[in-house]
């Protein structure tokens, strides 16, 4: 160009230098513009982006990071220095402003001390009182068959049917025998039946009421009597005389199904001696 400008005369060559000074002014106001049309854009989210770093208690570094968004944020668009892309373009602060507030996110999103959610929260004390009901449904379910198991081996009968401490089943009121007939020994199950014509038929424990003695019925005398110290016992049970103190102890009887049952599980003691309608030397 130099030669070609060399070559043209004076005129000519001032009117090149003229038209070459419209073209630089032309393209340095177009790049003035351009500069100062993007500027707005790219600074409404480097100034966003301070107040998001406030509203977050971010760490030290995440705040440095907004404060120097912000610093180059505010710099004007014009005085920013000009830098070269990897496109050469030319950038500006406000496009750092822009690239470090897009990254400042990223970094204050890391909870080093977050406090849980209302949710978790809820969700935490929602485990401890599930933990608690399930506790206290264990601990009453467990005394609850405790108390069960108990009721059930107290319900249930000790002793079967037939053996002593159990239930005895004689047969219909019609199968007694007849109150003028002598007792009637039930060994296995350790009682003497009688029928009375005052209170029906009763089931005389076999031992006495002194030291346990098994006493005998004697028919000749028509009573019982202990071999060991001598008490003696009407038909009836009642005491005569001797050093027993009470008259014959006496099993529960009852009819179950048309029959008479003793239940030799339930004893009754029998009146004090003092009491008895028949004691030989009354007191
Ligand atoms: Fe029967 Fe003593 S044990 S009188």
């Amino acid at each position: 160009m130099a030669d070609k400008t060399a070559d043209q005369s004076g005129d000519e060559r001032e009117k090149r230098i003229a038209e070459l000074k419209a073209k630089m002014q032309a393209s340095a106001k177009k790049a003035k513009a351009s500069a100062e049309a993007e500027a707005p854009a790219s600074a409404a989210p480097a100034k966003e982006a301070p107040a998001a770093a406030v509203e977050n208690p971010a760490p030290a570094a995440s705040a440095a990071s907004a404060a120097t968004a912000t610093a180059v944020a505010s710099a004007p668009a014009g005085e920013a220095p000009a830098k070269s892309g990897s496109n050469g373009a030319p950038t500006n602060g406000a496009a750092a402003a822009a690239e470090i507030a897009a990254a400042t996110p990223v970094v204050s999103s890391a909870p080093a001390f977050q406090e849980d959610s209302p949710e978790a929260k809820a969700r935490k004390e929602m485990n401890r009182r599930e933990f608690l009901t399930y506790a206290w449904g264990g601990a009453l379910g467990l005394v609850a068959l405790q108390a069960g198991v108990g009721l059930f081996f107290f319900m249930m009968p000790r002793f079967k049917a037939g053996e002593f401490g159990g239930v005895f089943f004689i047969g219909p009121e019609s199968a007694l025998p007849p109150t003028s007939a002598p007792p009637d020994p039930f060994v296995a199950g350790k009682f003497w039946l009688v029928n009375t014509e005052d209170v029906g038929p009763k089931a005389l424990y076999m031992v006495c009421t002194h030291l346990g003695c098994l006493y005998k019925w004697e028919q000749a005398n028509n009573r019982f009597e202990c071999p060991c110290h001598g008490s003696k016992f009407t038909r009836e049970g009642f005491y005569i005389e001797g050093p027993a103190p009470r008259s014959l102890d006496t099993f529960v009887i009852s009819i179950e199904g048309g029959e008479v049952a003793v239940d030799t599980g339930k004893k009754e003691l029998g009146a004090p001696s003092a009491d008895s309608p028949a004691r030989a030397v009354p007191a």
